[in-house]
């Protein structure tokens, strides 16, 4: 079993990550955990404080000569920002704000300042999500899968996503500041967050992460916990602020008859007819068009689209993953929300902090990182072995 786990606050020191259960022998590129990193810290939208870190992970332990041993990795990314905050006498906050674990959080732990809480609950754990996820596109890049994503919605701006395969679109938005592929709801994107930054508002949106090149039989329906798509949903809802999680266009199936939604099996000569008929009636929803677009690179047997998002049966299908996620709006804003003093339950307006006016970009590359977890972890799983070597005997007898 693949796992990972994170320690350090927002303002603390340094965040770590002890990734766990890695095959021996993996290459670790630093530089490609780097990449990663500086990936999630971009986005038109972010605070001030991304100007400020340079999040480099160390790598500390699990690593002899580049390759991973088979022990524990340990990863360390400083906080540059500590040195501004260590010698701070901060006041309790007793304000919780809303959209926060600041009320839940001291509600739980008995505690009556909510700045323990949000140290802890802040997103900057993320930057260690990262590179936790970063070794585990490293182990699925062995195996031909990739993971990428992109932006389809940010506040009310919905994308027209390019007819492209998936590393085209990541392309595309790699080259955005948005990471959107279509350049003209980018720049509809960029003044709306403009507008909600003048107006001390946030914004939220949809990212799509698609992951190429996954064989089937990840995952299984035998039991609810190995369902695949039950995994990727926990892995991408546990991002803070993500509330909602689609594989493929989910709601939008639900409100189309099946006949319009399961992807038919074809020969590849029907196939062949089936793009022409699908160009040809292109459905405009870009949700749909991402499906279409994605369904084109097919694993084993043909299918004539890919609305189930690749996993049928909480197995992988062989068609790209495609896993949806809605983000709320940031919940600090420069407009001050109605609250209550916990010390003296006396009605009270939130104090702003520093905050990004949306960080949808950024949560998109997050999101990334835990499908390639949740990927690497499955493809482990059905492969089995102790050292890298291993997993490709194993799944060269197994025909992936
Ligand atoms: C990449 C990323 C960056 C975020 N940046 C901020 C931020 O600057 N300010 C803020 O108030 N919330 C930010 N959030 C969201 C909060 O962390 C989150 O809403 C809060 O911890 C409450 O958790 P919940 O929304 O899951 O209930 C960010 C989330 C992500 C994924």
């Amino acid at each position: 079993m693949l796992r990972f786990l994170t320690a350090g606050e927002s303002h603390g020191p340094c965040l770590l990550a002890i990734v766990e259960g890695l095959p021996a022998g993996l290459l670790v590129d630093e530089e490609a955990i780097h990449s990663d990193l500086q990936r999630r810290q971009g986005g038109y939208g972010r605070s001030a404080r991304m100007q400020i870190e340079q999040d480099r992970a160390e790598v500390l332990s699990g690593v002899w000569q580049g390759r991973t041993t088979g022990a524990p990795l340990a990863l360390r990314i400083e906080n540059r920002d500590w040195a501004n905050w260590r010698d701070r006498d901060l006041p309790p906050l007793t304000v919780p704000r809303p959209g926060h674990a600041d009320y839940a959080g001291m509600v739980k732990y008995g505690l009556d300042d909510a700045r323990p809480v949000s140290e802890r609950a802040s997103a900057r754990e993320t930057a260690a999500r990262v590179a936790a996820g970063a070794v585990a596109k490293l182990l699925l890049a062995e195996f031909g899968i990739s993971v990428g994503s992109l932006v389809a919605e940010i506040g009310d701006v919905v994308a027209e996503i390019p007819a492209l395969p998936p590393h085209e679109l990541w392309a595309l938005a790699e080259a955005s500041d948005v990471r959107c592929p279509d350049e003209a709801a980018a720049e509809r994107m960029r003044e709306a967050i403009d507008a909600a930054r003048e107006a001390g508002d946030s914004l939220g949106g949809v990212f799509v992460v698609i992951a190429t090149g996954v064989p089937p039989g990840l995952g299984s329906y035998v039991h609810w916990e190995r369902r695949l798509d039950a995994r990727l949903a926990f892995a991408v809802m546990s991002i803070p602020a993500i509330k909602g999680v689609e594989i493929g266009p989910a709601f939008e199936n639900a409100r189309l008859p099946g006949t319009r939604v399961h992807d038919e099996f074809l020969t590849q000569t029907a196939q062949h007819a089936a793009r022409i008929t699908d160009h040809a009636s292109r459905i405009t929803d870009h949700a749909s068009r991402i499906m279409d677009h994605v369904s084109r690179s097919t694993f084993h047997v043909p299918r004539s689209t890919n609305r189930a998002g690749g996993i049928e049966g909480g197995i992988s299908n062989g068609q790209p993953i495609i896993v949806r996620a809605a983000m709320k709006p940031i919940p600090t804003t420069v407009t001050p929300l109605r609250s209550v003093d916990l010390r003296t339950g006396e009605p009270a307006t939130t104090q702003y902090q520093r905050s990004d006016v949306c960080a949808v970009p950024a949560a998109a590359v997050v999101g990334e990182a835990m499908v390639a977890w949740v990927l690497a972890d499955a493809l482990l799983e059905k492969l089995g072995g102790d050292s890298l070597s291993e997993m490709k005997a194993h799944g060269t007898t197994r025909n992936l």
